[in-house]
C-alpha cells in the first residue's frame, strides 16, 4: 500500500488496504449469494462512486446477478417544482424484482433517501442497500443497510472509488484526511 497521498490541496494517510477490502467483499459476496440465490437479483450500482466496489463484488456472486449502472441527478424542474431528483440510467423494469442498491459510501443517508424513493415507486419485490462503507454517527436514513463493508468514523475518505474533488478513485485501498 502507498503511503500518504496528496490530491490537490490534501494529504491523506492509508487507512484500508487493499487486502483487507478484498477479504472483506469476499464475505459480503457470500451474504449475498446465500440471501439471493434463486431469486434473479438486480444490482444497481450508483455511479460514480461505487463502480470499483461493484466490479470487486461482482467477481463473487454466485446468484446470477445482473447489472445496471445508475446516477442520481438533481435539477431545477419547471416552475414550482423547485429541486426534482431523477435516477439515470435505469433501463430495466423494476417490478416483481428483487434489487440491491449499491453504494460506495453512506454519511447522512440523504442521498440513498432520494434513490429509494425513485426506485420504491418502481414497484420491486425487496429493494436493500449494499455500502462499502458507513459513517453509523452520522446516517440518518430511514433504511437501515443491510449489507456493509466497514463501519467508519466521521472523517473524509478518498480512494477505491471514492473521489476528492474527481481524483483518487483510482487508489486500490481507502485513505483518510490528515487533518
Ligand atoms: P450522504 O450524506 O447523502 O452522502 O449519505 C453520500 C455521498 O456523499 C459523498 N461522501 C463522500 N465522498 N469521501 C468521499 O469521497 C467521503 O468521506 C464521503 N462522505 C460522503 C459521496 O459522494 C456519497 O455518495
Ligand atoms: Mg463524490
Amino acid at each position: 500500500m502507498r503511503s500518504v497521498v496528496h490530491i490537490h490541496d490534501l494529504s491523506f494517510a492509508p487507512f484500508i488496504s487493499e487486502t483487507t477490502i478484498q477479504t472483506r467483499i469476499q464475505e459480503l459476496a457470500s451474504q449475498l449469494d446465500a440471501d439471493y440465490i434463486g431469486k434473479d437479483p438486480l444490482f444497481l450500482a450508483v455511479l460514480n462512486g461505487a463502480f470499483m466496489f461493484a466490479a470487486d463484488l461482482f467477481k463473487h456472486l454466485k446468484c446470477q446477478p445482473e447489472l445496471s449502472f445508475v446516477k442520481v441527478s438533481s435539477y431545477v424542474g419547471t416552475k414550482s417544482s423547485g429541486r426534482v431528483d431523477e435516477l439515470i440510467g435505469l433501463q430495466t423494469s423494476l417490478k416483481n424484482r428483487h434489487v440491491i442498491v449499491i453504494e460506495d459510501i453512506l454519511d447522512t443517508g440523504v442521498t440513498m433517501d432520494k434513490i429509494f424513493t425513485l426506485l420504491e415507486s418502481e414497484q420491486p419485490a425487496s429493494l436493500s442497500i449494499c455500502s462499502m462503507l458507513l459513517k453509523p454517527n452520522s446516517y440518518k436514513g430511514k433504511h437501515q443497510p443491510k449489507y456493509i463493508g466497514f463501519e467508519i468514523e466521521d472523517q473524509f475518505v478518498v480512494g477505491y472509488g471514492l473521489d476528492y474533488k474527481e481524483h483518487g478513485r483510482e487508489l486500490p485501498a481507502v485513505y483518510q484526511l490528515i487533518k
